[in-house]
């Protein structure tokens, strides 16, 4: 163990400001606009209604130079409800690297967090980001890959996005035909009439929506909680985020819903399906969520329609929406706090129901 300045310590009340000045030196540009807002990080951290953040810091006399926080929540595993974490904002302060910070922050949190109960927890490091440079000291803490999701996507404005990949202005023209070929091409295939379901704008959710979740939530293996408390604690009023929920209703039922955000990335505009949940075997409603998501996208001249799922159902209907699977994925990884749980049931992919709501960044 090389001789360091620091150490580490679990968070203490006031480390805010220090923690939001880490992440903007770990970060730099690619820092999200929200978590550089105070008013953010009390959302993310303190006021969760499933418990608290168990965070570990470096301190470097009194300067916090490492994060590692683990979120809890509340998953139903084959029947029975946990309480997991789901790590976030591993950084370390650009001087400190390389000096097994993460790797110590990691060790103790997740020691920190069997003792506590917590069976397991969860990461989302991204293919082409995050993955690359967190997973070499994940693995050495005993994290490892249950599986990978996929991102899928559908492409609404070809010129905008051939241009931002390739920079040539002559090319949009060629993406405007594609997108006219593909629109026309789309709407034969994806022929659907959406007169059984009703839609209604909601900037919260009802107390029908824990009924809906009380009666879907058996068709799914693991499955993080979706009722009410949740659901409006994650969308509703979130500082520096703004979601549009979509209820179906089918002769005044809720059958599913559907949460979307629009986001600026890459120079393109995204239109996120950031979560849906509909009985399993109803496909039906599902692909009509589907289609009023890209209508909706359309409307709001997004570039581009995206959707991470792990669920091979809910894939099989974007896919038949003319959704593609794009170069993107995000590794699913997992580490064992105690015995309770071994590899073999946390990696069954088929079991797995996520989504972005199941993740802190979207
Ligand atoms: C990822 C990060 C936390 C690593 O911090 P660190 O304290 O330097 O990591 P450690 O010293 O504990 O290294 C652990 C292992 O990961 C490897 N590693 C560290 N940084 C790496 C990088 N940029 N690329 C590839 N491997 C890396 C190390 O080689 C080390 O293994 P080794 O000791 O066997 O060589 C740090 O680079 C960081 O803050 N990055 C920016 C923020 C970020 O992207 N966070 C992840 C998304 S939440």
């Amino acid at each position: 163990m090389p001789d360091v300045s620091w150490k580490i310590r679990k968070y203490k009340r006031g480390d805010e400001a220090g923690i939001l000045a880490l992440a903007r030196n770990a970060f730099g540009k690619e820092l999200l606009p929200e978590k550089n807002l105070t008013e953010f990080w009390n959302w993310e951290f303190r006021q969760n209604p499933i418990g608290d953040s168990k965070i570990w810091v470096a301190d470097d006399h009194g300067k916090i130079v490492g994060h590692y926080a683990i979120l809890p929540e509340r998953f139903t595993v084959n029947g029975t409800e946990h309480i997991l974490g789901l790590v976030v904002d591993v950084m370390t302060h650009s001087e400190y690297r390389y000096q097994g910070m993460f790797t110590r922050l990691g060790r103790a949190a997740l020691e920190g967090a069997g003792n506590e109960g917590i069976p397991f927890c969860t990461g989302f490091p991204m293919e082409g980001s995050t993955a690359s440079i967190v997973l070499p000291g994940h693995f050495k803490v005993g994290w490892f890959v249950g599986f990978t999701i996929p991102v899928l996507i559908r492409p609404i404005n070809f010129g905008a996005i051939i241009q931002s990949f390739l920079k040539n202005p002559k090319l949009s023209k060629i993406g405007r035909l594609i997108t006219h070929l593909y629109d026309r091409v789309q709407s034969i295939r994806a022929r659907l009439s959406s007169n059984e379901i009703d839609f209604k704008s909601a900037t919260s959710f009802s107390k029908e929506i824990t009924e809906f979740w009380n009666e879907v939530s058996q068709d799914y293996g693991i499955i993080g909680v979706r009722d009410r408390r949740y659901l409006d604690y994650r969308f509703s009023s979130v500082p520096g985020r703004a979601y549009h929920i979509l209820i179906a209703m089918r002769k005044s039922r809720i059958v599913g819903y559907m949460v979307l955000r629009e986001m600026r990335r890459m120079e393109l505009d995204f239109g996120l399906i950031v979560d849906v949940l509909t009985q399993r075997n109803d496909g039906y409603t599902r692909r009509v969520l589907f289609k009023k998501a890209v209508e909706y996208f359309k409307q709001r001249s997004v570039d581009l329609v995206g959707c991470m799922i792990q669920s091979k159902e809910y894939q099989r209907d974007l896919k038949a929406l003319g959704f593609l699977t794009s170069p993107e994925k995000y590794y699913f990884i997992v580490h064992l706090n105690t015995g309770q749980f071994d590899r073999k049931t946390v990696s069954a992919k088929m079991r797995w129901f996520l989504t972005w709501a199941d993740l802190d960044t979207i």
